[in-house]
């Protein structure tokens, strides 16, 4: 008995291989591959190619033979949520829309500070249920992959339960969850406003339990007006490089420059933009970081959407994330925000989905996803079409039907 499997025939396989890895993609250079199959062992992809010559190669692998039209492509990697939370915001999206301020929400108990609130009292279990629920919404919408960040704890104990969470649900279900330290989000109220303080016991006390529990190898941080200053995350993100963390950050959200002091610590990405001027941008280009669009961010607060365009036409490699949290982006579909994005930044389909596929899996140091070819994961979606442009043509109402993630199909587990 083989220990191969041929899955096909596809219409349509979008490999997303052979494009570049930053800059400009145009959809010419899409490899498709028509009446295409692939062949699984385990949770890698042994071949690729057309579906009758796969099967004269690999005569003796078993065959999960699709009736109907489908085109598929990698799983999609959503690599910036924050998807454990305790709690609810409605009442600040509520009075957001009906015109409200940051600060004036802030005031009347909304924020990030009432969710660290909900999130401390949520007990591990409750927790556990919220963000299972979440993953699980994603891999139904095609996403084999999410980074989860901490961020809503702020002290040891609510921190480490929610990299707990992450972990034990990583463990349970067949999505891919990659846990970020994001105890730098705020500082914790008890500081009483003083950052380094703050910062300095994240390093000294926080950070070696992480490591040392194998909780989380990256560590972000939230440089803006109403978080760190540059002055703290410098301190920060070099302490954090020294204790060998991966370093990712949100910059850039509101007020033009943390992305400059992030991009000295060589991170794996940068994420937000949307205030980034052509000095950033510049900066960001010619940088290894790549740049994470968050329109879900845009969408949830009325503001711009990152400078897409400007970024890949300088040749930043850009990713698109769903940023996906109970404050600025409720709303967590990344195939419609990315959908969204392409519309108002004149993207490509292929820059498009190169930033939820393989781009978007090297800011996550993850070389083995995101692209169709022998040696990768066998995480994979099939969508009911036999044309793939239907997929941004239906702005994220078209989902996939069919779902592999690490060779094995998900049906009714979910
Ligand atoms: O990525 N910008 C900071 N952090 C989150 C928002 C978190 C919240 O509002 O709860 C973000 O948008
Ligand atoms: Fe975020």
């Amino acid at each position: 008995m083989s220990d191969k499997t041929l899955i096909g025939p596809f219409r349509q396989l979008l490999t997303m291989d052979h494009l570049p890895e930053s800059g400009p993609v145009q959809d010419e250079q899409l490899q498709i591959l028509q009446n295409a199959g692939m062949v699984v062992s385990g949770n890698t992809i042994v071949a690729t190619g057309s579906f009758e010559q796969l099967r004269k190669e690999h005569r003796d692998a078993p065959v999960q033979e699709l009736e109907g039209h489908f085109c598929a492509m990698p799983g999609l990697i959503d690599a910036h949520t924050h998807i454990c939370w305790g709690g609810n915001r409605a009442a600040d999206f509520a009075m957001r829309i009906a015109g409200k301020s940051y600060l004036e929400i802030a005031e009347s108990g909304g924020g990030i500070w009432s969710t660290v609130q909900h999130t401390r009292e949520a007990s591990f279990e409750e927790l556990y249920q919220n963000t299972r629920n979440h993953a699980t919404t994603l891999l139904k919408e095609g996403v084999t992959t999410v980074e989860v960040k901490s961020g809503y704890g702020l002290n040891f104990d609510s921190e480490i339960k929610m990299l707990e969470v992450i972990q034990s649900i990583n463990m349970e279900l067949a999505i891919d969850l990659v846990p970020t330290c994001l105890a730098a989000h705020i500082a914790d109220k008890s500081f009483h406003g003083d950052q380094m303080a703050y910062l300095e016991w994240v390093v000294r006390e926080l950070l070696p339990e992480v490591t040392q529990r194998s909780l989380s190898k990256r560590v972000d941080i939230f440089i803006e007006k109403s978080a760190f200053t540059h002055e703290a995350a410098h301190y920060y993100l070099a302490r954090a490089r020294e204790m060998g963390f991966e370093i990712t950050a949100h910059v850039d959200q509101f007020t033009a420059g943390s992305s400059l002091v992030a991009l000295d610590y060589h991170p794996l990405s940068v994420d937000h933009l949307e205030a980034s001027t052509d000095r950033e941008i510049e900066a960001i280009a010619i940088s290894d970081a790549v740049a994470m669009a968050l329109p879900g961010a845009s969408i949830g607060l009325g503001e711009r959407f990152t400078p897409a365009r400007k970024l890949l036409d300088k040749g930043a490699c850009l990713a698109i994330a769903s940023d996906w949290n109970p404050g600025s982006a409720p709303q967590g579909d990344i195939l419609m925000q990315a959908s969204l994005l392409a519309t108002y930044e004149h993207l490509s389909t292929a820059e498009t989905l190169s930033g939820i596929t393989h781009r978007t899996a090297k800011a996550l140091g993850l070389m083995d996803r995101g692209l169709l070819k022998a040696g990768c994961r066998a995480d994979f979606i099939a969508f009911d079409t036999d044309d793939y442009r239907n997929i941004l043509y239906h702005q994220g109402k078209m989902k996939p039907v069919k779902i592999w993630k690490s060779g094995s199909e998900i049906h009714g587990e979910l």
